[in-house]
């Protein structure tokens, strides 16, 4: 694959995105924001300090280590330009393990203990290396350590660059439901280095595309046929995936742009999630993974939108059927437990489902569904067409 340019986003309020060439700048633009050089002489922490926790009252002396929390598999398969770009003397390492179950309590704790077992102050800049997984992890991390570290961004997966690593939504799971425990914090910088791709397996690349189909239900349906051409390594173009990664950036910066905290129209990004989301938790997080089981919540949420008269066809998700490694089978006969597991999203309010339809392509609109046996047939259509 030809090496692109990494995107930088520096200003997010403005949705600005400025081309870097290498993870490198990563660091120089950390230094540039005097995060990394190193203190005069240690400050002790006083966490409840709301100025900063220098004993003098004056400013936060600069950390002199930052905290990089790495995917082990990134870690082993890009281990030599990591540490090029990171001095060994500036950084301390905690390699998370693949997949969700790190998204854990006891996760975060490793975490925390691995953080405080070394030099830690206010403004030590925490790096998380990674694709989804690892991003929410530290992302909660940085948010609770001291009140909140400066963060930085790396994106690994194709779905961390186009939809976990923006927007600032941190957390972990509970038994009670996925992403339950969890902060609104917002990264310094997000840097985008695709050469990261050349090692993503193709199944991870399918569950990135996954949420850019999202993008083209809610916002820009060219994206519907860009995803399908993203899926095929033969129609992968270097161009192609700059497109699409600067187009879904847009969307969702735009979108949380004006509703941060979701208090209305960024509740669209969880187009397919409700129904996701409980697919995730009846799996327990492990034959499925988050971008597939969106790709089944996404065709039941385009049924219930067509059964409520809307235009909505699942077409451009059909066609990709064969690049899912989807095996719903074990479930067919769960929809009761799906349902009431839907009934546990966070996003719910009183006893009513809010699920987010499609009234047309690039247009959604967010409802609430009162109608259990709707949404059991919205499974059970989902199942017949997959399986
Ligand atoms: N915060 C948000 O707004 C938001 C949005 C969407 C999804 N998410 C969360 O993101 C998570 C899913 O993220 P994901 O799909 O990136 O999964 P992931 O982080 O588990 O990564 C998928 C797999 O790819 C490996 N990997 C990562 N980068 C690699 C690389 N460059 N080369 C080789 N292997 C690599 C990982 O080790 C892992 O095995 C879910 O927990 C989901 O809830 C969060």
């Amino acid at each position: 694959m030809l090496k692109l340019p990494s995107l930088i986003i520096t200003d997010r309020d403005e949705s600005r995105f400025l081309l870097f060439d290498d993870l490198h700048l990563l660091w120089d633009h950390a230094r540039g924001t005097d995060l990394l050089e190193t203190a005069d002489k240690p400050a002790a922490v006083d966490a409840s300090d709301p100025v900063a926790g220098s004993p003098d009252g004056g400013a936060v002396k600069p950390a002199g280590q930052a905290v990089l929390i790495v995917d082990e598999n990134v870690m082993s398969a890009h281990r030599e330009r990591i540490t090029a770009a990171f001095p060994e003397d500036m950084v301390r390492c905690f390699e998370v393990p693949s997949g969700e179950e790190s998204k854990s309590i006891a996760m975060w704790n490793r975490v925390m203990d691995f953080a405080f077992s070394g030099p830690l102050k206010r403004n030590t800049p925490l790096i998380a290396i990674g694709g989804g997984v690892t991003g929410d992890l530290a992302g909660f991390a940085a948010a609770s350590l001291m009140r909140g570290l400066p963060l930085f961004h790396v994106p690994t997966t194709l779905l961390a660059m186009v939809d976990s690593a923006i927007g600032g939504k941190t957390g972990i799971n509970h038994a009670f439901g996925k992403n339950t425990i969890g902060a609104f914090y917002h990264p310094r910088t997000v840097l985008f280095d695709t050469a990261f791709l050349e090692t993503l397996p193709q199944r991870e690349w399918i569950c990135g595309i996954s949420e850019v189909l999202k993008y083209g239900y809610i916002a820009d349906p060219d994206l519907l046929e860009d995803g399908a051409a993203l899926a095929d390594p033969a129609t992968r173009t270097p161009e192609l995936l700059q497109h699409v990664i600067e187009r879904s950036v847009r969307i969702k910066s735009d979108v949380v742009a004006t509703d941060a905290r979701e208090a209305g129209r960024r509740a669209w990004l969880n187009f397919g999630h409700t129904f996701g989301h409980a697919l995730e938790a009846l799996d327990n997080y492990r034959n499925i993974n988050h971008g597939e089981a969106v790709y089944a919540g996404m065709i039941a949420a385009l049924f219930v939108s067509r059964r409520l008269g809307y235009e909505a066809s699942d077409e451009s998700l059909l066609q990709l059927k064969g690049k899912y490694r989807l095996d719903l089978g074990p479930y067919t006969s769960r929809t009761d437990e799906l349902v009431t597991l839907m009934t546990h999203d966070k996003k719910n309010r009183d006893k009513d489902i809010r699920l987010v339809l499609v009234s047309a392509h690039g247009n959604p609109l967010v409802t609430s569904v009162s109608d259990i046996s709707l949404l059991q047939e919205a499974w059970k259509y989902t199942f017949d067409v997959l399986t």
